[in-house]
């Protein structure tokens, strides 16, 4: 459940503007549950929390998942932005205390996806990529997507993020082609 310090020390923790953006995230998350039938409770504190690693500020991240144990691929240490996917996981349940394993991996895989994600994955990855605030060439085709054929539209939001992530010569993190694959192979089955 959403407590009402979440908001000050999320604020606090990455800054007005991804603040801003998480409230705008919760928001969408909370739309698709409803079309979904997923759990509107963990959309909206998963949606709400996705982001809470993203330190705003000098703060070295390799550092962060450092001092909290957290062990990094090769794909991640080469590609910090990923890693406030990962932190944002452990402070869920050590800062605020989450006990939802799903909520919890919907903030770990929000940047990557992976193999079989959940319907709340789907989700808090969609919504990430098509909240208001977001502006790029195709949104508003995903945008429409999202509420008619979610796997169809996690397909085109993992192609458009391989893509964005090809064009700048970084590296492909092994769980967005593992997701990918197997949406693929799932929908030729259908
Ligand atoms: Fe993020
Ligand atoms: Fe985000």
């Amino acid at each position: 459940m959403i407590k009402d310090w979440f908001y000050d020390k999320l604020k606090s923790d990455i800054g007005e503007g991804r603040y801003n953006h998480s409230l705008r995230v919760m928001e969408t998350s909370k739309d698709l549950a409803l079309r979904y039938g997923c759990s509107v409770e963990k959309a909206e504190l998963a949606g709400l929390l996705h982001d809470c690693g993203k330190f705003q500020g000098d703060i070295n991240l390799l550092k962060v998942a450092a001092d909290f144990d957290i062990i990094l691929d090769s794909v991640m240490e080469k590609n910090v932005q990923l890693v406030h996917s990962l932190i944002g996981a452990v402070l869920a349940e050590r800062e605020y205390g989450i006990e939802d394993k799903e909520v919890i991996d919907a903030i770990r895989y929000h940047t990557t996806g992976r193999e079989h994600m959940s319907l709340l994955d789907k989700i808090i990855y969609i919504a990430d990529l098509i909240e208001p605030g977001r502006d790029f060439p195709g949104v508003e085709e995903l945008r429409k997507l999202a509420y008619e054929d979610i796997d169809s539209c996690m397909l085109e939001a993992l192609d458009h993020t391989i893509e964005y992530v090809i064009q700048r010569k970084m590296l492909i993190h092994l769980d967005s082609v593992k997701a990918r694959n197997q949406l693929l192979i799932q929908k030729n089955i259908e």
